[in-house]
Parts: C-alpha cells; structure tokens; sequence
C-alpha cells in the first residue's frame, strides 16, 4: 500500500481510548486536546502493571526494583528514537514549565552583561518568562513581535533582531493560540550563524506528530506528555556537547551526569513507566495502517505523522472556512491548514457576546472546550483580547471525527 492511499483507521483509533466508552466523557466531542489529551489503553495498562507489580523504589537487585528501573529506562530510550535523540539527550520531568527554568538556570553561567537574549510574544509564558529572567544577570531581552495584521513571526524581523551578542532565542514550534508551525529548521540556521542558542517550544506541536530533533537542528525542545496522550509529565531534549557545560542543578554527587544534572527530583516513576504505552499505542498504529515490518522507529513515526497530519486537514479545514466566513466570529492565524503548516489549534472570539458566555454555551451542547488566554498572555494582548475572558479555543488532534466538527459547525451556526 502507498502512503498516499492509506487513510487513519478512526474506528480503529478510537478503540484505544477508553475515554470513548466512559459513561462519564462518552456523550461529548471532546476539543480541549491543547489542554491535555484523552490517553489509550496501553498507557493506562502500564500505569497499572507499574502500581501493582514494581511499586518500589527502582534500580536494585530484586526483582521487582530491578524490572521497575528496566521500564524507565526503556521508555527513555523509546521516546529518544521516537524523536531521533540520544537517550542521554532526554530528560523527563514535571512539566514543560518546571524544565525551562531548571534549563535557564543552568544557562545563567553563560549569560554576561549586555549579552541578548530573544524571546517572542506568540510563545506560552513557560518559554518566555524563565528566559526574561536573565535580565537579572545583565541580559537585554529583545522581543520578537508577531505581525499583528496576519498573526505570524516574521523570519525577516528575526533577521534584525539577531546578532554577535545574540545568546538565548526561545521561540514555540507552534503556538498555543495562532497555531501556526514556525520554521525552526531554518530559524535555527540562522541563529546559529550567530552562535545562538535556540530552544524550541514543541507543547503544541507535538501532538501532531512527534518531530525528528536532529532535522529541526534546534539545541533544546520541548513538550508535554499529558499533551500526547500520557500522563503529566514533560520532555527536554537537549544536544549533547551543550548538556555537558551546563553547571550541575542537582545533587553535588551527580556534577558530569548529564542530562540528570538539569532534572533535580527527577521524574514521577510510575509515569515515567507508563510512557511506554504511548510507544505501543503509535507503533500498533503503524503495524494496523502499515505492511512493512523491518522499518526503525523513526521512520515509522515519520509514516504515522503523514497520515495524522493528513485526517486533522481533513477535518480541521471545514471548521476554518467556517469560522473565517462567519460575520460574527474573528479566528486567530491562517485560514486553513496546508502542508502541515497549521495546527488544528484553533481560537477565536465573537464579534457580540464574551468568550465566557460563547465557551459556556458550546459547554450546553455537550461540546468540551473553554475560554482562556492558556498562558499565552502577551499573545493575547498584541492581539487586543481581553487576557480575563480570553479567546474560546477549539483544539482538534487525530481521534476527532469530522461526524464531531460538522456538528460542531451547526452549533456555531444556531449560537452565533
Ligand atoms: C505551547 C505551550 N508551551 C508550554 C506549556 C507549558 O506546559 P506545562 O503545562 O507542561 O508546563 C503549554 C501548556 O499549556 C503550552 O501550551
């Protein structure tokens, strides 16, 4: 079968999920995937096995220590080829937020005054405020503004914000709210002509396929498993020759031991476990749509993102058109989705009534989403929205149907 002709499996897809079948979650189109995603069976059987079998302290010789370190291991070396890393390049911890501070202390040592660093104003706080605080070691923080007509950052305006003095550039590989995809590839060429150091912000992207790191050529990433289908936690990526400088965060004991040198605490073990099932959830994915057995794993998480990436156009660009052409409705960032180069992310306000009120009576028809500005507060402020009423976001990943969308369409339509 060509990759062209092979089409995701919905009813297959769904059947992972028990959340499908909870008498609790069944009835509503579930659109708050930005949020936190819905996860599948095979997380939760991991979780379980974890908590009834291995529930010790990990790494010693008994059996049970010994098979609950195993699977932590493994789930790091998994999600290190699932992203094309090194599993010393990986480190798992709380959350996408507490990663990024522990990360900008440890850059602290690099920064001297007058040294800049770029941070935009279309990223979730969790990567603009941790790199705002190194003004506190003599950084100057350059902001680079979105252009506030088409919602994007423009590559030609980062051409005149970098320079020699350019330490630090934070930037989202999509954004929470515009949902563009930002080309960090060609982003991070760039700032390393400078000698910059780039860490991508991928919480909503990911969800939408996990990236190769090394094709980005970014020096950090980022994003949040509770996102992509596990549980709370978040991934660091970090290139190796730079994890190895970075001043030691944790115990005095472990200084050379990167990457635990960036993650004082460490992860929530039975969590940590359980992300194997994410890997067993996208390789059964391959294995129902996909005849070709000896691929790595990489390139079959390449197939998979094809085929997702191609359902979430198909369902996503309905709802855009409808959203655009709709008088009484204003829609953040691009029109439709082409390429991959948009998630299906979607925020707008109404033009008549608050986004509480909008968000409140979506909630009346069984239609799970919010209003928010979802920490993306600088965002909102360019974009003129009231940051306490936010924007009524709608956030689409690939077990939505378009059976949910088109209903979804008809409730705007009577509500608008
Ligand atoms: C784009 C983006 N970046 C970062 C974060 C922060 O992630 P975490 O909740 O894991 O700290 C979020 C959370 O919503 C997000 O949407």
């Amino acid at each position: 079968m060509s990759l062209e002709n092979v089409k995701l499996d919905l009813n297959y897809v769904r059947s992972q999920f028990p959340a499908f079948e909870d008498p609790i979650s069944k009835d509503w189109s579930f659109f708050e995937n930005a949020g936190g995603s819905y996860v599948p069976k095979n997380v939760i059987e991991k979780l379980t096995s974890f908590m009834t079998s291995t529930k010790v302290q990990p790494y010693a010789e008994y059996t049970m220590s010994k098979i609950a370190g195993e699977n932590m291991d493994t789930a790091v070396e998994l999600f290190a080829k699932m992203i094309n890393a090194q599993k010393n390049e990986i480190l798992v911890g709380g959350s996408t937020s507490i990663n990024l501070y522990v990360l900008s202390n440890a850059l602290r040592k690099f920064i001297k005054d007058g040294d800049e660093v770029i941070v935009t104003n279309q990223d979730h706080e969790a990567n603009i405020s941790p790199w705002r605080k190194l003004e506190q070691v003599g950084a100057k923080i350059v902001e680079w503004r979105f252009n506030t007509e088409n919602h994007e950052l423009e590559i030609d305006e980062l051409k005149k914000l970098l320079n020699k003095k350019t330490k630090i550039l934070a930037i989202t590989h999509c954004s929470n709210i515009i949902g563009s995809v930002n080309d960090l590839k060609r982003i991070s060429d760039l700032a390393h002509q400078f000698g910059t150091i780039v860490i991508g912000d991928g919480v909503s992207f990911a969800p939408h396929g996990f990236p190769d790191v090394k094709e980005l050529g970014v020096d950090f990433y980022t994003f949040s498993f509770y996102k992509t289908y596990g549980p709370h936690l978040a991934l660091l990526y970090g290139k190796e020759e730079i994890l190895k400088k970075l001043p030691n965060q944790n115990h005095e004991f472990l200084e050379g031991k990167y990457p635990y040198t960036i993650n004082p605490g460490g992860p929530n073990h039975e969590e940590l476990a359980s992300l194997i099932g994410i890997y067993d959830y996208f390789n059964n994915i391959y294995s129902h749509h996909f005849n070709e057995t000896n691929l790595k794993i990489r390139q079959r998480i390449t197939k998979i993102n094809q085929i997702i990436s191609d359902h979430e156009e198909r369902i996503t660009n309905p709802l855009l058109e409808f959203i655009t052409n709709n008088r009484n409705l204003k829609l953040f960032g691009k029109s439709e989705i082409k390429n991959k180069s948009r998630a299906p992310t979607i925020s707008f306000v109404s033009k008549k009534i608050s986004s509480k009120l909008m968000s409140q009576k979506l909630v009346a028809s069984n239609i799970a989403t919010r209003n928010d500005n979802f920490y993306a507060w600088r965002c909102l402020n360019a974009l003129g929205v009231d940051t306490n009423d936010g924007v009524v976001r709608i956030s689409l990943v690939h077990y939505n149907t378009s059976e949910e969308v088109n209903n979804l369409i008809k409730i705007l339509d009577l509500i608008t």
